[in-house]
């Protein structure tokens, strides 16, 4: 009998013991609160306004699409993903912020028509005030960092990738953070250069902000610099390169441009930061590119899949000038959900393991060595050159 209570009393102190080293702490759900704020996995946003920007680009501000949930913070310099569904097809694209990171009532982003494009024609023409839109978290690593960027930031930016300067720019400005940035921006022509009045605005109010266009269309009667965006130019307007640390937003053809440069210059490489690149305008001219493959060539993707906690499997043809990811979303299956940010092989947030089968990736894209070594590929940048299996399975 003893010895029962014994038992008993041991068995009551160890379920004490347990449910206390279980008990959810106080803080926890602050915490929990706290995460999914910074980091919530979506976002529902609804289009606030829509301003012309230039001939071709439009300047879009949303504000969150839920009044009891604020918007996730973001660094100046990051984009986010706008997930749409056209014809069936659910995509995504990333976006720079272009809104001051100062202030979360509203995001902003430009978005300038692509031709050929998909998601960009799709939302100039069809996206008015009022929609709701899913777009991703904030991502990406292009951000001032004060510990390894010092005071003297260099922006070049290409075209529309004046977007996340404008958002760099304004939260430096408005806070006025003592660092001196000098702007160096390439557009076609006069009526290409988007945000031109703020940008005057802001150097004339500012002895730490210079600004400077470089035109490579230019009208007869500009008096600035114009072509590309040269060493020569660089260093005209920089002067000296080695206390300065700069950021390069643009096309792929710009970034391998202004990389040499720069090198040229003798600016090392842990001094210049790119934005994620992209995909290749055309793959079959990337270095490295299989030349015996020929154009338009298709091949056959077997891909292992979750449906309702059932594996799966699809079939279905892929041509391999084209990123894997792009044709798994076209085959419009519900179920089959890649998450996806950068579209650039940078986030990482696409990882899928390749069982059999090879990918072309361009050259320059880094992936880990723990998701090489382990068969993962990122499938917003690999082009299938062979048939494949993947499996969703293992992600
Ligand atoms: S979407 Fe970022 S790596 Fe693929």
């Amino acid at each position: 009998m003893m010895e029962d209570v014994k038992k008993y009393q041991k068995a009551e102190k160890t379920k004490k013991k347990r449910e206390e080293i279980q008990k959810i702490p106080w803080y926890y759900d602050g915490l929990e609160n706290l995460c999914n704020r910074i980091h919530p996995t979506k976002q529902m946003l609804r289009i606030s306004d829509i301003k012309q920007l230039s001939h071709d680009t439009k300047l879009f501000r949303f504000v969150s699409a839920k009044p009891q949930k604020p918007l996730a913070p973001f660094r100046a310099g990051q984009y986010m993903g706008i997930i749409v569904e056209i014809n069936g097809v659910r995509t995504s694209r990333p976006y720079s912020l272009v809104s001051s990171p100062n202030q979360l009532a509203y995001y902003e982003i430009g978005i300038r028509k692509k031709a050929g494009g998909f998601v960009s024609p799709y939302l100039l023409e069809n996206a008015k005030i009022g929609d709701v839109i899913e777009a991703t978290e904030p991502m990406g690593n292009l951000f001032y960092n004060s510990l390894f960027h010092g005071n003297n930031l260099v922006f070049i930016a290409g075209g529309c990738g004046i977007t996340p300067f404008i958002s760099m720019i304004r939260g430096i400005t408005e806070k006025a953070i003592p660092l001196n940035i000098c702007l160096i921006y390439g557009a076609l022509s006069k009526k290409d250069i988007l945000f031109k009045e703020e940008l005057e605005d802001i150097q004339s109010r500012r002895d730490n902000v210079s600004i400077n266009y470089v035109l490579s269309e230019p009208d007869p009667n500009w008096k600035g610099e114009c072509g590309f965006i040269t060493k020569d130019i660089i260093s005209k307007i920089v002067g000296n390169i080695d206390d300065k640390y700069f950021y390069i937003v643009g096309n792929r053809a710009m970034y391998g441009f202004v990389d040499a440069e720069l090198q040229s210059l003798g600016v090392p490489k842990h001094k210049t930061f790119f934005e994620a690149f992209g995909v290749p305008e055309d793959i079959t001219q990337v270095m490295g590119w299989p030349k015996n493959i020929e154009l338009g060539k298709k091949v056959q993707i077997t891909l292992k899949f979750r449906q309702l906690g059932n594996e799966e499997e699809i079939k279905f043809e892929a041509p391999s000038n084209e990123p894997l990811l792009n044709s798994i979303e076209r085959t419009g299956h519900k179920d089959l959900v890649i998450e996806n940010g950068c579209r650039s092989g940078e986030c990482a947030l696409c990882r899928t393991k390749l069982v059999t089968g090879n990918v072309f990736v361009p050259p320059e894209v880094t992936i880990r060595d723990i998701d090489r070594d382990y068969g993962f590929i990122h499938p917003c940048i690999s082009y299938p050159i062979t048939d494949l299996y993947l499996d969703l399975t293992l992600t």
